[in-house]
C-alpha cells in the first residue's frame, strides 16, 4: 500500500512529540490505519535547530510551499495562533489534504470558515487536541453523545492556571511565584497571558459549547475573567471555608431552549467536590446530558506528549477516512441558538 503523506506545521513542544511517536510507533500506526504514514515535511521557523529523531532534510521554512505541494494527504497544524495557521489550513484543504489541528484560538475564532472549507473540498477537520490535551472529549461530544441532548458542560480546561491555583493552595505561594514554576515546567503557553487571563479557557469553552449545543459560539461570546487577581489571601480564606479556588469553564443551555451561555471565571468550590481533587496541570470536565446523566472526563490537559496523543488519535482517524474515501462528522451547527450574555436572565 502507498504510504499516506503527512506534513507537520510546527515542531515545538507538541509537534516534536508528534514526530517522535510517528517514528517510534510507525508499525503499529500502519497496522491501525491500514497503510504506512510517512512524515513528508516539517515546517519550522528555525531550521538550524537540532531536532532529535527528525531527518533534517524534511525541515523547511516554507510552510506554504509544503501544504501546496499537491501530494500531501494530511496536514497536522500545531503552530497555534490565527495567522498564518488559518491561511495554511485553507490552502491545505484546497489542495485536498485533511487537517488535524490543535489550534483552539483559531477554532474558537473562526471554526466556521474552516468547517465550510473542509465540507467544500471533501476533507476532514479534526481538532481533539485543541481542548483538554489528552482527554478524549470532542469526539465523545461529536460522536458518542450525538444521540443525546447535552445541557451543560462544566470543568477545568486550563492546565497552567490549575497548576498555579493548586500550588497556591498547597504551598501558600503567591501568584507570581506559582506562575514562574508553571512556566519552568513548560505548562504555560509561550505568552502566559492567554492562560492566566482566561483567553485559553474561553477559547476552549467556545469550542465545547459549539459542539455540545450544535450551535456557533466564538471566543468573543464567552464571558471571561482570569486568575491574575486571585491572591494568596483569597486562597487562604477559601481554605478556612473548606473550599478551593478553581478556574471554571461553564457552558449551559438556557432554560428557554433558544439560548446558550458560556463563561470562564475563578470559583470557590467545596473540597468534597470531585473538581477540587484535580491537581497540578490536570483537567476535568463534566458533561451533563438528558439520557446519559453526568459524565466526568479527567486526565492530563497540557504538555507535549499528552497533547500529541490526541493529535495522533485524530491522525489515525483522518487517515482511515482517507483510505475508505469518506469523511468524519463535519460541523453540526444547525441549532442557531442565541448566546446569552452572562448575568442576564
Ligand atoms: N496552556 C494550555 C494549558 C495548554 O495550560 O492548558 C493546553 O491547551
Amino acid at each position: 500500500t502507498q504510504p499516506l503523506k503527512v506534513a507537520l506545521l510546527g515542531c515545538g513542544v507538541v509537534g516534536s512529540e508528534v514526530a517522535r511517536i510517528m517514528t517510534t510507533h510507525a508499525t503499529d500506526l500502519a497496522q491501525r490505519i491500514g497503510a504506512p504514514v510517512e512524515l513528508a515535511g516539517v515546517a519550522v521557523r528555525r531550521p538550524g535547530r537540532v531536532r532529535e529523531g527528525i531527518d533534517p532534510a524534511l525541515l523547511t521554512t516554507d510552510a506554504e510551499g509544503l501544504v501546496k505541494r499537491g501530494d500531501i494527504d494530511v496536514v497536522v497544524e500545531v503552530i497555534g495562533g490565527i495567522e498564518p495557521a488559518r491561511s495554511l489550513i485553507l490552502a491545505a484543504m484546497e489542495n485536498g489534504a485533511s487537517v488535524v489541528s490543535a489550534n483552539k484560538a483559531l477554532l474558537a475564532e473562526d471554526g466556521a470558515t474552516l468547517h465550510a472549507a473542509a465540507a467544500k473540498h471533501g476533507v476532514d477537520l479534526y481538532y481533539e487536541a485543541s481542548v483538554a490535551g489528552a482527554i478524549p472529549l470532542l469526539r465523545p461530544l461529536r460522536e458518542s453523545l450525538a444521540g443525546d441532548k447535552v445541557n451543560r458542560v462544566l470543568g477545568i480546561v486550563n492546565g497552567t492556571t490549575n497548576f498555579i491555583l493548586d500550588r497556591m493552595d498547597s504551598t501558600g505561594a503567591g501568584f507570581a511565584e506559582a506562575l514562574d514554576e508553571a512556566t519552568q515546567l513548560g505548562y504555560a503557553e509561550a505568552d502566559p497571558t492567554a492562560d492566566i487571563e482566561g483567553f485559553d479557557a474561553a477559547a476552549k469553552a467556545a469550542i465545547l459549547a459549539g459542539l455540545a449545543f450544535h450551535t456557533r459560539v466564538t471566543a468573543a461570546d464567552v464571558y471571561r475573567e482570569g486568575i491574575t487577581e486571585v491572591t494568596a489571601a483569597d486562597v487562604a480564606s477559601a481554605r478556612t471555608m473548606d473550599c478551593v479556588v478553581k478556574l471554571l469553564a461553564i457552558c449551559e443551555r438556557g432554560a428557554d431552549g433558544t439560548s446558550v451561555s458560556a463563561r470562564v471565571h475563578p470559583a470557590m468550590i467545596p473540597r468534597s467536590h470531585p473538581l477540587a481533587s484535580v491537581r497540578e496541570a490536570y483537567n476535568a470536565v463534566f458533561v451533563e446530558s438528558e439520557a446519559a446523566g453526568s459524565l466526568m472526563f479527567y486526565g492530563p490537559g497540557a504538555g507535549g506528549a499528552p497533547t500529541a496523543s490526541a493529535v495522533l488519535g485524530d491522525l489515525v482517524a483522518v487517515c482511515r477516512n482517507k483510505l475508505s474515501e469518506t469523511t468524519g462528522p463535519g460541523e453540526s451547527a444547525y441549532a442557531n441558538l442565541s448566546v446569552r450574555p452572562v448575568g442576564e436572565a
